[in-house]
């Protein structure tokens, strides 16, 4: 696999057609870790579309981490309303208070001390690690498994194909732009590489897609049969 090729064609693809997302700021090469952290928490049982307006509420309300911890419980848990899936917002109050406690108000840089904070497990702290940090990891979620369970034709069924399905996740991450890189692969994953009905004839990727080659995309990844 050539890796550069790959990483230039999707980076270029995700200039011109990437979403434009509250949590992406433009002309800024790093979103700040606290706005990663609050959109990565709000989108992981909730869609894009209904996480926007309650992102933009939260940051116009608690524009800091101080000002998110130094908040009550119950505004939080009212600013949450129609979320759903409190635990999340309890456990994202908890881990505010430890960062102002533990580190000064400053969220750790590396994924591995982010995954030991309430609510935040290994996806969300590669997420944030990568995205505000630049760490060299790419988050893997169920657009990234689908898109690189065809990338490579992967048959293996889930869950026994993860195991590939992270090695090359890991071997693909780029030395530059890796933020971007993993933000790409989840677009990829929303608006192209979809579960149904893929616009293969879209993707960057085509070409070195041995899934669309092979004829067999759109039945990728295969899910172990019950
Ligand atoms: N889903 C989870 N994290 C996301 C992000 N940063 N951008 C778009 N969709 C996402």
């Amino acid at each position: 696999i050539n890796s550069d090729i790959l990483t230039a064609s999707l980076l270029r693809w995700y200039d011109q057609m990437g979403r434009n997302l509250p949590w992406r700021v433009k002309g800024k090469p790093h979103p700040t870790p606290y706005h990663v952290w609050l959109s990565e928490i709000m989108l992981q049982q909730t869609t894009v579309v209904t996480v926007k307006p309650y992102f933009e509420n939260f940051l116009k309300k608690w524009p800091t981490i101080e000002d998110f911890a130094g908040a009550s419980l119950d505004d939080i848990l009212h600013a949450w309303q129609g979320l759903g899936y409190y635990a999340r917002a309890r456990n994202m109050y908890k881990c505010a208070q430890q960062i102002v406690a533990s580190y000064d108000g400053k969220f750790p840089r590396t994924s591995a001390l982010l995954s030991k904070l309430p609510g935040i497990g290994p996806y969300t702290a590669a997420a944030i690690a990568t995205i505000a940090f630049e760490e060299k990891i790419t988050p893997v979620d169920g657009n990234v498994i689908r898109v690189l369970s065809r990338l490579f034709a992967i048959q293996e069924p889930l869950p026994s194909g993860m195991k590939r399905i992270f090695s090359l996740a890991q071997t693909l991450t780029p030395s530059y732009r890796r933020g971007d890189f993993a933000q790409a692969l989840m677009d990829l994953g929303a608006t192209i590489c979809t579960p149904r009905n893929p616009q293969c004839f879209l993707c960057p990727w085509q070409k070195s897609c041995q899934g669309f080659q092979q004829g067999i995309a759109e039945a990728l990844p295969e899910k172990k049969p019950k």
